[in-house]
């Protein structure tokens, strides 16, 4: 019993240094939160292969799998339910449709550095293509002119 006892607290300090690891971005803290996107059709050829247009546009189970996804992994910066309170740009306003995806995917898979600094970061390595086109579907839900 002690033994579990201190190995349990040993294996909880190591969580906490972790959490308490510096953040590299600049927003405070990015640990991106997982997305199960398992309900969701695998991206045609493979999931890894990133592709320009939003292959869940109007799927009903990705607009809700991406609205989650988004309050957890964007709202930080874009503001809750993408309503921008000016740290980062407005998603609402973004265009719809097929040049609307070309520049998400870009934004999404690679994030944004401009003079060294990394204003946005890479989201889609770590979350997975599925989760991005995902969150693109609910964005266009929510979309404004
Ligand atoms: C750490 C803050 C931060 C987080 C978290 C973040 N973004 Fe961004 N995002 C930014 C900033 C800042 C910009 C503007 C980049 C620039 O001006 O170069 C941006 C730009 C974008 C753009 C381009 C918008 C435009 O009008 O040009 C898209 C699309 C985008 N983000 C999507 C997302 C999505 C989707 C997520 C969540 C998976 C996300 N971002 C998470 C800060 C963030």
């Amino acid at each position: 019993m002690k033994i579990t006892g201190r190995l349990a607290l040993a294996a909880s300090a190591g969580v906490l240094a972790l959490a308490g690891a510096p953040h590299l971005f600049a927003h405070g803290d990015v640990t991106p939160q997982a997305v199960d996107t398992s309900a969701l059709p695998d991206i045609q050829p493979n999931n890894d292969t990133w592709i320009e247009h939003n292959p869940y546009r109007g799927n009903a189970e990705a607009i809700k799998i991406g609205e989650h996804a988004y309050a957890q992994n964007c709202a930080r910066c874009h503001g809750i339910e993408a309503i921008s309170g000016g740290i980062a740009p407005d998603l609402r306003y973004l265009e719809l449709g097929d040049s609307g995806d070309e520049w998400f995917v870009q934004r999404y898979h690679h994030g944004s550095v401009r003079d060294g600094k990394v204003y946005m970061p890479p989201m889609g390595e770590v979350l997975g293509q599925k989760a991005g086109w995902a969150i693109r579907a609910w964005l266009e839900t929510v979309h404004q002119e």
